[in-house]
């Protein structure tokens, strides 16, 4: 059987890519426990000095796998979700996100943690929380408005709805919307692993760290809530639509 997660070290640059094509990479609990091993040989391995990561041809990722959020929604602080946000938000070395098709949940607010985000025209991001009867997570809460501003964080937040990759990149989640997303992404990474390491490191943590407390703290809080949210009737209608093809009905909610 194929791995859910493959990766390559070619030219210092460790690309780590999602390869569940028939469940548009959804991403699992064992997914989760092999990003984090990735992201964490890649933290101890010289010869690493950029990540890449990536979907497949058609998909980035569908988000967290629903079955999973089902049977199994565990969001504490050592579940492998958690430990793959805390991985991605403690990652010293350039991350790079490149993303074609859709970039939904987490697949949309993994790409906040990251520091060169290349998107295919053909991208499409979501982030469907409310939508679902959940909260924001992975910080996008502090993040997002940060990013897009307030209204605009609103607009993606509350009503949940898929945006563009030139409605990304306005927002500030992209970088640059280009038509060969992988070779785009490939170059750069081939650029920032030609820059001194060190020196690198060093201006990505003086980046991060004034804000890094209060992200860890929303962090946490959020998942907090996430894991309340599973477990609420409005949740429960809303996963249970997905996985039942149908549309959700909030109208009995007060
Ligand atoms: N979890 C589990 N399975 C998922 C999934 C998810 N998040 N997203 C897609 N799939 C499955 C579908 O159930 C379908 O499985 P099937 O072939 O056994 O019926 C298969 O992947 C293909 O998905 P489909 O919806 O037919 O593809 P599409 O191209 O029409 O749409 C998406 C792609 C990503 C837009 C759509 O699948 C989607 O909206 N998924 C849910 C995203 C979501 O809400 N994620 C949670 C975020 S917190």
């Amino acid at each position: 059987m194929n791995a859910p997660v493959k990766t390559t070290l070619e030219n210092n640059i460790l690309t780590i890519s999602l390869n569940r094509e028939e469940k548009k990479n959804a991403l699992t609990q064992e997914m989760y426990t092999a990003l984090v091993d990735a992201l964490e040989s890649a933290s101890a391995d010289p010869e690493v000095r950029v990540v890449c990561l990536t979907g497949s041809k058609d998909c980035f990722t569908a988000g967290n796998d629903m079955m999973d959020f089902f049977h199994n929604p565990n969001t504490s602080m050592d579940s492998p979700v958690m430990q793959f946000i805390l991985a991605a938000v403690s990652f010293e070395k350039p991350l790079i996100a490149a993303v074609n098709g859709p970039a939904v949940g987490i697949g949309t607010t993994i790409l906040m943690h990251c520091d060169l985000v290349y998107a295919g025209p053909d991208a499409l991001f979501q982030l469907p929380f409310v939508n679902l009867g959940l909260c924001p997570e992975a910080g996008s809460s502090l993040l997002l408005p940060n990013l897009a501003g307030y209204q605009r964080a609103a607009e993606m937040l509350l009503l949940g709805e898929s945006f563009s990759a030139e409605q990304a990149r306005e927002a500030g989640i992209v970088n640059r919307v280009v038509d060969d997303v992988q070779g785009y992404a490939r170059q750069r990474a081939q650029a920032l692993a030609a820059q001194p390491p060190a020196a690198i490191r060093l201006a990505k943590k003086q980046m991060k760290e004034p804000l890094l407390n209060q992200l860890k703290e929303t962090i946490a809080s959020e998942g907090q809530a996430f894991a309340k949210g599973l477990q609420s009737p409005e949740a429960k209608e809303a996963i249970g639509a997905f996985l039942q093809k149908r549309k959700p009905d909030f109208s009995r909610f007060k």
